[in-house]
């Protein structure tokens, strides 16, 4: 995310534009936590995990009180346009603000990678990157041993993050929740791998689909093979970015200023191939996210 507000306030600099910071999302917005910003704040960022201007949920801005607060603060800040990072909790606060009169323009950031409208978010790469080095980490041990591992990873009902970190990870299985799994299967592979010799098995499995506690119990029941559990949690939120993430934050951070500069709002900005495009926000956040199917097929015949 700090490439992509370095991408936002060089852009608007390099237009000749003013550019204010603010702290700890709408939270801090509606608190009036809003700072005048210089070439310099941005320096050194980019290569930062997290977000140097903090994050925050906020209840109370959801409420049409709490945008109107914000709106008041944004005029009084004298603030003619708003950047907005997140995912699609964050784009629909955009549009509110946007129906308000604030011109917005928002950037796909999330590590869910759960946006239908966009290819790829900032920081699910990065993300991924973090998963697939602790799947080595992981089959390290769970070769030495013969054991089975099985490593939760987030997602937030979308089952990204477990397919390409499973499937450039080379997981033996991968449990997402758009699929219905069978624990019966998973052992079949476990079990077929063993006879041919194969001491290691990697299950990947994307939070809230399973008892990841039963699911283990019942791996060791069905092979016998001792099955360890590694809750990855917010070690995938942090970290420098990927190559990828530093380039796809600072192009979008810099197509959402222009966006607001060309007196565009209520706009997302997104990525499809080479492609960088900006729709309503309203048609991205209804746009549901389309699991790649022939992605999963591919999981299951090379992790056979
Ligand atoms: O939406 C991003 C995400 O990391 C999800 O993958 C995860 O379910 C959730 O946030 C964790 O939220 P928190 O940091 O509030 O526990």
């Amino acid at each position: 995310m700090n490439a992509a507000i370095r991408g936002v306030a060089r852009t608007a600099f390099a237009h000749g534009l003013r550019v204010k910071g603010v702290r700890y999302g709408y939270e801090g917005l509606m608190q009036g936590n809003i700072y005048e910003m210089n070439v310099s704040s941005v320096a050194d960022v980019i290569q930062k995990g997290g977000t140097f201007l903090g994050s925050a949920r906020s209840e109370s801005f959801h409420t049409k009180e709490g945008q109107k607060k914000a709106v008041t603060i944004l005029h009084r800040f004298g603030v003619d346009g708003l950047v907005v990072m997140g995912g699609d909790g964050s784009m629909k606060g955009a549009k509110a603000l946007a129906d308000l009169g604030i011109p917005t323009a928002a950037v796909p950031c999330t590590i869910d990678n759960d946006l239908g409208y966009t290819q790829f978010t900032v920081g699910f790469h990065t993300a991924v990157e973090t998963v697939i080095e602790s799947i080595g980490r992981l089959r390290d041990t769970s070769d030495s041993h013969a054991r089975a591992n099985i490593i939760q990873v987030m997602g937030h009902n979308c089952g990204d993050l477990a397919l390409y970190s499973g499937l450039a990870g080379g997981a033996e299985s991968i449990v997402v929740p758009e699929h219905t799994y069978s624990v019966d299967e998973i052992i079949n592979r476990i079990n077929r791998g063993r006879k041919r010799g194969k001491r290691h098995h990697i299950i990947v499995v994307s939070e809230g689909v399973v008892d990841v506690y039963q699911l283990r119990d019942a791996i060791e029941a069905g092979t016998g093979v001792e099955t360890k559990l590694t809750i990855l949690g917010h070690v995938q939120r942090g970290g420098s970015p990927s190559f990828t993430d530093a380039s796809l934050g600072s192009i979008l951070g810099a197509y959402a200023a222009e966006q607001l500069m060309k007196g565009e709002t209520a706009v997302a900005v997104g990525v499809n191939g080479k492609d960088v495009f900006a729709i309503p926000i309203t048609e991205a956040v209804n746009q549901p996210h389309e699991f790649n199917e022939k992605l999963y097929e591919l999981t299951l015949i090379l992790s056979a």
